[in-house]
């Protein structure tokens, strides 16, 4: 008995300095000292022993509880210490180390190029309006000359609203807006969202256009195509080549668009341009003289030009970015570029 409890004591103390946590340490003091230990049972047989062996096994018993329960919190404090110093130095703190500076803010792309468009125009004598990202079908399409069964209309392109309002397809209402409340002579920016039912690397449902109005007593087709060509070359730099192809917009008669050689792949074809080589970045043409009827203006008395021009495309042109979506996402490793 006496040897067998010496034997555990050893065992235990061994086994306890290799202990490498304290919850090692919690199961080796339940198994050497805990109820179901052999020690704690020598203890509860002493009344079976004789009246010599009681007095020395009870001693020792003692002693042993007393050695291991000293090498348990021994064990505890080296561990302790370890685990303390470990963190210590994991949270040490570097103090020579440079702060980090505040992270500035940076205008978005689409802000910096709607700012750059209306200086060019206002540079050139334009004046800013706007209107509401909902508008009225009448403003939207049939004061614009479009008629109901003409393919914008259709729903597929169209966020129709439960009013019989929509969100606007486009910037033109605000010629009509801006024709109604004021009297040419008049040369007038407005910018501002748009909304169509299309997304793909070039569209999104929601973009950004600048709509553009001029109406005098004597406007000729040449003055558009010099003031297209003036901001275009202000724009993307005199070396950028501009075409403009005959079109169709039911409020502009005639019609043109015009298009910039695709940065992408410098006119060669690529996914941006549909491998085209040109990008298509404005709609212009003479205002319709249906559209001065529905305004209340004399065909007769008053020419003009319109245009209008995406932003998202400028800007894709200008900074060489090949999917609109990354100008939704508000990613700041994308935005810190500019
Ligand atoms: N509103 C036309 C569009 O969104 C662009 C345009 C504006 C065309 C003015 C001609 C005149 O495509």
């Amino acid at each position: 008995m006496l040897e067998k409890i010496q034997q555990l004591t050893e065992e235990a103390v061994a086994a306890i300095e290799q202990a490498a946590s304290s919850t090692d340490l919690d199961l080796l003091k339940a198994k050497y000292l805990g109820k179901k230990s052999e020690i704690l049972a020598a203890l509860k047989s002493l009344k079976d022993l004789s009246p010599e062996e009681k007095p020395k096994v009870g001693q020792l018993v003692n002693q042993a509880k007393i050695k291991i329960t000293n090498s348990l919190s021994e064990r505890r404090a080296v561990l302790q210490k370890a685990s303390q110093k470990a963190t210590i130095s994991k949270e040490k703190i570097d103090v020579t180390l440079p702060a980090r500076g505040p992270r500035l803010g940076k205008h978005h792309p689409i802000t910096l190029v709607l700012e750059e468009v209306k200086k060019i125009f206002k540079e050139m004598g334009y004046v800013v309006a706007e209107g509401p990202d909902i508008e009225s079908e009448y403003n939207n399409f049939e004061a614009l000359n479009i008629p109901s069964f003409h393919p914008s209309r259709d729903m597929h392109d169209t966020f129709y609203l439960k009013s019989g309002d929509l969100l606007r397809t486009h910037t033109s209402p605000v010629q009509i807006r801006y024709m109604k409340k004021n009297k040419p002579p008049f040369a007038i920016i407005a910018p501002g969202r748009v909304y169509r039912r299309d997304a793909d690397v070039t569209h999104s449902a929601v973009f950004h256009q600048v709509e553009g109005l001029l109406v005098d007593k004597k406007v000729t087709f040449a003055d558009l195509k010099g003031t297209l060509s003036y901001f275009l070359h202000q724009f993307f730099g005199k070396n950028r080549r501009v075409r403009f192809r005959p079109s169709y917009f039911p409020f502009t008669e005639p019609s043109a668009e015009v298009d910039v050689e695709c940065i992408m792949c410098s006119g060669k074809g690529c996914r941006v341009c549909k491998e085209s080589g040109w990008l298509e970045i404005l709609g212009a043409g003479m205002v319709d003289p249906n559209v001065f009827k529905a305004v209340g203006y004399d065909p007769e008395k008053y020419l003009g030009f319109a245009f209008g021009v995406g932003i998202e495309r400028l800007a894709m042109l200008k900074y060489g970015i090949d999917d609109i979506r990354l100008f939704f996402e508000n990613r700041i490793n994308f935005l810190e570029q500019f």
